[in-house]
């Protein structure tokens, strides 16, 4: 497990869909911030994308998108470790052993799979029955001593630590049982018609969420029809004013300032001037980041090396964690 000077933070996205302000808000803003106090590795999670069925061109190009905008977020791709799960096998090769160390019963019981199998049911495959696994493969490969999850994904890194718990047992000591990474200051950032709900990029109505490379017209549209509820006050109450708590957390966020100072910013406006005060504010914060993006997405040639950098990178952790695993087993390594 060797000694690291620094704790190190491994964490997944997957490219299905264009990641949100909530996304932002919620992680990408404080990897930036992570950077200098951890040794980061940032997987995007191409293969679990398979679980539901993706358009092959759509893919690719959203792989690129999500490394595009980390690196438009400010993550430095020398100081942390940017790859694409693919391009390290490993991860196949892993899941595949611990699949033979985790239970069936164990993988019904997950939330996100019955939640899938009955979103997807003329599409139930075997990968969305043992996604859990390859998630716990690419975790436990990189002996990462934490991973920042929202609630979503809280299940699936509790298998993880059982599964690593479970073959450290058998075989002593190989796996680093991993710790959920709680961000110091992250909002959870609500649909913006639905905010009872998760801002999430797969959403199928648009109007629920933000992409955080959109163009301001949009963004300012969709903040002049987010929900709002009944009554006039513009006060911080998520059980009776869900949606305009919403806006006021992403204002907060945003801005930087707490919530009762926001609160006493807007004492005497209404909801529509208020609404218009939140699109402005994620329009001047999620600007340079665009125009950041829009530089970068067009040059494969840049991205693609730091896609190979990154993937040698990873690979070489990655490989002796398997081998040793492959050796404590039984497999023959001539
Ligand atoms: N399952 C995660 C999600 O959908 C993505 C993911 C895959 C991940 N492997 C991971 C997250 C490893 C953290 C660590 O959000």
């Amino acid at each position: 497990m060797g000694d690291k000077a620094k704790k190190r933070i491994f964490s997944g996205v997957q490219p299905s869909g264009h990641l949100t302000l909530g996304n932002y808000l919620g992680a990408l803003k404080n990897f930036a911030i992570l950077q200098d106090e951890y040794d980061c590795i940032y997987c995007v999670v191409d293969l679990h994308s398979l679980t539901v069925r993706q358009n092959p061109e759509e893919l690719r190009q959203r792989s690129y998108s999500v490394l595009a905008l980390y690196i438009a977020c400010g993550l430095d791709p020398e100081k942390n470790i940017l790859f694409i799960q693919s391009h390290v096998p490993a991860h196949s090769e892993l899941a595949w052993v611990l699949g033979c160390y985790t239970y069936m019963g164990e993988l019904g019981r997950m939330t996100q799979f019955k939640e899938k199998s009955s979103k997807h049911s003329e599409n139930i495959n075997s990968g969305l029955f043992t996604y859990p696994v390859l998630m716990a493969s690419d975790i436990l490969l990189y002996n990462a001593d934490l991973v920042p999850v929202g609630d979503d994904q809280k299940q699936h890194l509790e298998l993880t630590r059982d599964v690593a718990q479970r073959f450290n047992n058998i075989y002593g000591e190989t796996f680093v049982v991993p710790e959920p990474y709680i961000p110091k200051q992250g909002a959870r950032i609500m649909s913006l018609q639905d905010p009872e709900k998760k801002m999430s990029k797969s959403d199928e109505n648009k109007n629920n969420f933000i992409s955080i490379i959109e163009e301001p017209n949009s963004i300012m549209k969709k903040f002049k029809k987010a929900v709002t509820d009944s009554g006039a006050e513009i006060i911080y109450d998520e059980a009776n004013k869900p949606g305009i708590s919403n806006l006021i957390s992403i204002y907060a966020t945003v801005t930087g300032k707490a919530i009762h100072e926001v609160e006493k910013e807007f004492e005497n406006s209404r909801y529509g001037e208020f609404k218009m005060a939140v699109g402005d504010a994620v329009v001047a914060k999620l600007t340079p980041i665009r125009i950041k993006y829009n530089e970068i997405i067009s040059d494969k040639d840049y991205l693609d090396k730091i896609l190979r950098n990154g993937a040698e990178r990873a690979e070489e952790i990655a490989s002796k964690t398997l081998d040793e695993v492959y050796r404590k087993i039984g497999l023959v390594r001539p």
